[in-house]
Parts: structure tokens; C-alpha cells; sequence
């Protein structure tokens, strides 16, 4: 599975502990950057990240987002058609957001995180598989709010 990854200028340093973390179990992540401490635009990385998960080649690829709290990229990222994002702050959330809500993006918190909690998130994502069945008719719905056909 294809990672893309990428933080504003508050998450380089767990972005690059993740990367260390993800490259040592031979998994194939891209850093997307930022990598330099200097101010940026949270939603600018979001977006091109969502863009990468969603033009990837690799149908099951993912996306990793980083802030200091992982609000901001969440908010910006559930924005962009066809990302489902989850801001994840515990391992049980974070198998959640897979099996039962194929999210294909979670958020990251890097001022909010220790950096091994933050790693374990990642891993409890990762090593889920989405559940479908009645899951899979709710995520349809989330699909069609987005593109303005939802109803009851
Ligand atoms: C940047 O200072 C901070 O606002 C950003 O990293 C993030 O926490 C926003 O949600």
C-alpha cells in the first residue's frame, strides 16, 4: 500500500519519526514535505496530499496529515472529494476509522501526540482492512452528501 504523507511546519519532526517507523517495516511511503520549520498554510499541504492519495496509482493508497493538532488538516482534507479523513487521537479510533469508515486519510496531531502514541495509531490503521457490509452503505451516503445527492 502506498503512503503519501505530509505536515505543516509543526509536524516535521514526527513526520520524519513516522517515515523512520514506516521505511523500517518496508512499506512504501512518500514524504510530500514540508521540511523546513519555516511558517506554511496547513490546508496547501492537505490538499496536495489528498490529491496524491487520489490520483495515486495504487487503488488502496493513503494518506498521512500532520499540524500541530490535526484539526486543521482534517477539516481541509474532508473537503476534497473522495477523501474521507480521520482526526485520530487513539489506537481504537484509529482501527475504527478504517474498518467501519474507509477513511483514506487520517490526521495527526504533533503538539497533542507523543511521538510512540503516534506511531501505534499508525500501525492500528494500517493493519485493518475495511469491514463493508452496512458499513459500506453509510460510506455511499457520506460520498453523495458530498456530491449534493444525499437523502434519507
Ligand atoms: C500552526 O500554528 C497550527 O495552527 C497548525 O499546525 C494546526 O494545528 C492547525 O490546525
Amino acid at each position: 500500500m502506498k503512503i503519501y504523507i505530509g505536515s505543516d511546519h509543526g509536524g516535521i519532526e514526527l513526520k520524519q519519526d513516522i517515515i523512520d517507523f514506516l521505511e523500517s517495516k518496508n512499506l512504501q511511503v512518500e514524504n510530500l514535505g514540508v521540511d523546513t520549520t519555516d511558517s506554511m498554510d496547513y490546508p496547501d499541504k492537505a490538499i496536495e496530499v489528498c490529491e496524491a492519495v487520489l490520483n495515486s496509482e495504487d487503488q488502496d493508497a493513503c494518506g498521512i496529515l500532520i499540524c500541530g493538532t490535526g484539526i486543521g488538516m482534517s477539516i481541509a482534507a474532508n473537503k476534497v472529494n473522495g477523501i474521507r479523513a480521520a482526526l485520530v487521537a487513539d489506537c481504537f479510533s484509529a482501527r475504527m476509522a478504517k474498518q467501519h469508515n474507509n477513511a483514506n486519510v487520517i490526521a495527526l496531531g504533533a503538539r497533542t501526540l507523543g511521538n510512540e502514541l503516534a506511531k501505534e495509531i499508525v500501525a492500528n490503521y494500517l493493519n485493518v482492512e475495511f469491514e463493508a457490509g452496512r458499513h459500506a452503505r453509510r460510506v455511499d451516503k457520506l460520498n453523495k452528501i458530498i456530491n449534493n445527492q444525499y437523502s434519507c
